[in-house]
């Protein structure tokens, strides 16, 4: 069993929605006992949830544990278990974490857009220290930079996927979620996954799909989930 939080000091920069599709596909494809936990006091990850379809997942709402140790009650019955944090200050998800030697969660998964003005809070968090192992994962990044030209010049994303990397030396992962209005607004309207909006699928949907379903594998990894 294993434990992933996804928070960010930023807000919108796709933790809910990271967390919903890390916990949607690791019950869906990868068959795994997988329990999804709220903290978001405006429960955005419950209300879209808990009346929507995502089958076979299950859900709790953070404020119903005194405290998120108590998350780890719930080991035998998972596989893995996934916290949605709000947007918090640096200082208020250490916090949020524990204590050494009882973490609430396994490993960190940060979400960021590739803005520096979103970048720069996470870079000092990061660079302060964080107490458990972490992940950077570059989402709603434009397409466009995510290309090598006909050149072999890396796009803008790329560029700073690689000096997150190399310079800051910083944990990143290997996949970049795109900015794909379509399949994750019309996700949200259906109450689901992009996995599961129905119909036939676009193209856009197919990548967001594909996108998660490789940062889940990177996940898994974070935590010492092995994929089967
Ligand atoms: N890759 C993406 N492409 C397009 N839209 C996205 C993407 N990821 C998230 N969004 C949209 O951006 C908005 C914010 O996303 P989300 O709620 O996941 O962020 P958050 O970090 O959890 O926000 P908060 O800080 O409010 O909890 C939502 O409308 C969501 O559908
Ligand atoms: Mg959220």
């Amino acid at each position: 069993m294993a434990i992933l939080a996804i928070g960010s000091p930023k807000g919108g920069v796709g933790k809910t929605t990271t967390a919903t599709h890390i916990a949607a596909i690791t019950t869906q494809v990868h068959g795994r006992r997988t329990l999804l936990v709220d903290t978001d006091p405006t429960r955005s990850t419950l209300d879209w949830v808990e009346e929507g379809q995502f089958s076979g997942l299950d859900f709790a709402d953070g404020r119903d544990f005194n405290d998120l140790h108590g998350v780890r009650e719930h080991e035998d019955r998972y596989d893995l278990i996934v916290i949605d944090f709000p947007q918090t200050s640096p200082p208020a998800l250490h916090a949020m974490l524990g204590e050494p030697g009882a973490y609430i969660a396994d490993a960190l998964l940060v979400p960021s857009p590739p803005e520096l003005m979103d970048l720069t809070p996470i870079i000092r968090m990061i660079e302060t220290g964080l107490p458990i192992p972490y992940l950077l994962a570059i989402t709603r990044a434009g397409t466009a930079g995510m290309k090598t030209s006909a050149t072999g010049a890396p796009g803008r994303v790329l560029d700073l996927q690689k000096q997150l990397r190399d310079d800051y030396e910083f944990q990143v992962a290997d996949t970049i979620i795109a900015e794909r209005r379509t399949p994750y607004r019309s996700a949200r309207e259906r109450m689901t996954s992009v996995l599961n909006i129905g119909g036939p699928k676009t193209l856009a949907a197919r990548a967001a799909e594909s996108e998660y379903r490789n940062l889940t594998r990177e996940a898994f990894a974070l935590v010492g989930l092995a994929t089967r």
